[in-house]
């Protein structure tokens, strides 16, 4: 059912689409030129026709050419050739990916043998546009029953041609193991909450000891004896169970340094609000409140399945919001495994308790490094950054710094926001010793970072709000419309760029 990939030596294709990289400096375009030749020179009059000069983004559809036995010929621009990178590549896989998809071709061969000039050599150009082309061609298609899907990827088999073939699968291996974490992530956030509570979603987690992680599965009563009132609270109104998951990779040297690095994920699969029940319209979207836990958990398989040289733990906390009979009510106190107490005045702020039990629980029983949480946490980012860049929260300048560059590099961008302490006041509550909600006067995502700060202790720590990006209703280059996946790609080159031992 998935596109397969591979990798060979260079030759015409028999069938299908023939596609070749064209750049705008024309003294690059040596596969060009070579199949011009090959095509009795009607390649450059349909260039010329089409006014195609390689500019990036554009595409050249030659139909049946002349001396080749592939239906097509596309060439695709990639502008300046200096300028072409590991994104650049990437990004010239996603659009191979759709050009192909949306002219109905089930077969396509790319050369990629005269790449050498760029500042790529041809095996990482390979392998990136391979890759670039597999997070493109994802979708989710499981309860399409009757019908196919209405972007249905119609690619079965894409060959990356150059001349050390070998190279490139051996380089394209680690990019197949992220892309694995990224549809491992996208599925569990697309799937519905009555399919995926916290226990079916505890179960898929269990499925990553096949990749080497070892899987541990918390249930409430191991819960009640942590005291983790917090989490407990909002599990409460459910008839389903809450899980707790830890996932342990330990890929780290010997001689390295052994504490984990700390990934904690909001799993929230169905977020009513509770009996500070959310309004109907949209409300179906609250099937992806679990998408930090869904990135923990995909990430956690990335690291694994390319046998990442660290040492990680990811633990999600996984619950249902619901309101009934049984139900946590609007001022409610809670008494959270940290000892402290929670006035619980909107039972919609819920992300916030579950993480105030599973950090603490990370950072007593693993003493990481760092500790990253992600969280679909606050209507409020949507407000700040909309759906382009997910909110960084953070004690720790340095952390900051490493995350704002990682998610520049894969393009899933972060954006710094404040952390005053005057913020921080706004949670104090008068009979608790903090209120899960602010006073009502605004930055409703960093009053909600600071009521997790609370439960966060001299690690180095930093909170994703992803609420704006983790489900998109667009489609861009090399994620399809529906689930992101977004932080799995980010999280993954924050490891990659500083904390693996080489
Ligand atoms: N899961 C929501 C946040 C959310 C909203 C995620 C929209 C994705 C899209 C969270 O649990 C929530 O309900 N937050 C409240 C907090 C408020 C009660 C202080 C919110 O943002 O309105
Ligand atoms: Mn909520
Ligand atoms: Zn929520």
């Amino acid at each position: 059912k998935n596109m397969n990939i591979t990798f060979a030596k260079p030759s015409y294709p028999p069938t299908g689409a023939y596609i070749v990289l064209a750049w705008e400096e024309t003294s690059a375009n040596r596969a060009v030129e070579a199949l011009n030749r090959k095509t009795r020179g009607t390649l450059k009059r349909a260039m010329a026709s089409e006014n195609f000069t390689g500019k990036n983004g554009t595409t050249l559809t030659l139909l049946a050419p002349t001396g080749l036995r592939a239906q097509r010929i596309i060439l695709i621009g990639a502008g300046k050739i200096k300028d072409f990178d590991v994104r650049e590549a990437q990004s010239a896989g996603g659009r191979i990916l759709s050009k192909l998809n949306s002219l109905g071709i089930k077969q396509a061969a790319v050369n990629v043998e005269f790449v050498s000039q760029t500042a790529l050599n041809a095996a990482d150009c390979g392998a990136h546009i391979a890759f670039g082309a597999s997070l493109a061609s994802y979708r989710f298609g499981l309860y399409k029953v009757k019908k196919a899907l209405t972007n249905q990827v119609v690619v079965r088999k894409l060959a990356i041609m150059g001349s050390e073939p070998s190279k490139m699968r051996s380089r394209y291996k680690p990019l197949s193991a992220v892309a694995n974490g990224v549809f491992f992530t996208r599925d569990l956030v697309s799937e519905p909450a009555n399919v995926l509570f916290p226990a079916e979603l505890a179960t898929r987690a269990q499925a990553l000891s096949d990749d080497g992680v070892k899987v541990e599965v918390l249930g409430p009563s191991k819960m009640k004896q942590l005291g983790m009132g917090a989490l407990l609270g909002v599990a409460q109104g459910s008839v389903q169970e809450p899980r707790l998951v830890v996932m342990r990779w330990d890929g780290a040297e010997k001689d390295a340094e052994q504490r984990p690095l700390a990934f904690v994920g909001k799993g929230v699969t169905f977020d009513t609000g509770g009996i500070s029940i959310k309004p109907s319209a949209g409300m179906g979207d609250m099937k992806w409140d679990m998408g930090g836990a869904g990135v923990v958990i995909g990430l956690m398989r990335a690291l694994a399945q390319r046998k990442a040289k660290v040492n990680a733990v990811g633990v999600v906390g996984l619950v249902e919001n619901m309101p009934s009979g049984n139900a946590q009510r609007p001022g409610d106190i809670v008494t959270s495994m940290s000892g402290q107490t929670i006035e619980v005045l909107n039972t919609d702020a819920e992300g916030r308790l579950v993480l105030a039990d599973a950090i603490w629980y990370t950072q007593k029983r693993f003493k990481p490094r760092l500790t990253v949480d992600l969280a679909t946490l606050t209507g409020a980012i949507i407000v700040s950054l909309g759906h382009e860049r997910a909110g960084l929260f953070s004690n720790n300048d340095a952390l900051t710094n490493e995350l704002v560059e990682a998610g520049n590099w894969v393009d899933e961008k972060v954006w710094p926001m404040p952390m005053d302490d005057e913020y921080d006041k706004d949670m104090d509550s008068d009979i608790a010793d903090v209120q899960n909600i602010g006073s009502g006067r605004g930055a409703g995502s960093v009053t909600a970072a600071k009521f997790i700060e609370r439960f966060v202790d001299t690690t180095p720590w930093a909170h994703l709000d992803i609420a704006g990006v983790t489900w998109s209703k667009k489609s861009k280059k090399l994620v399809p419309r529906g689930g992101t996946g977004f932080g799995v790609r980010l999280l993954n080159r924050l490891v990659a760029n500083h904390y693996e031992t080489k």
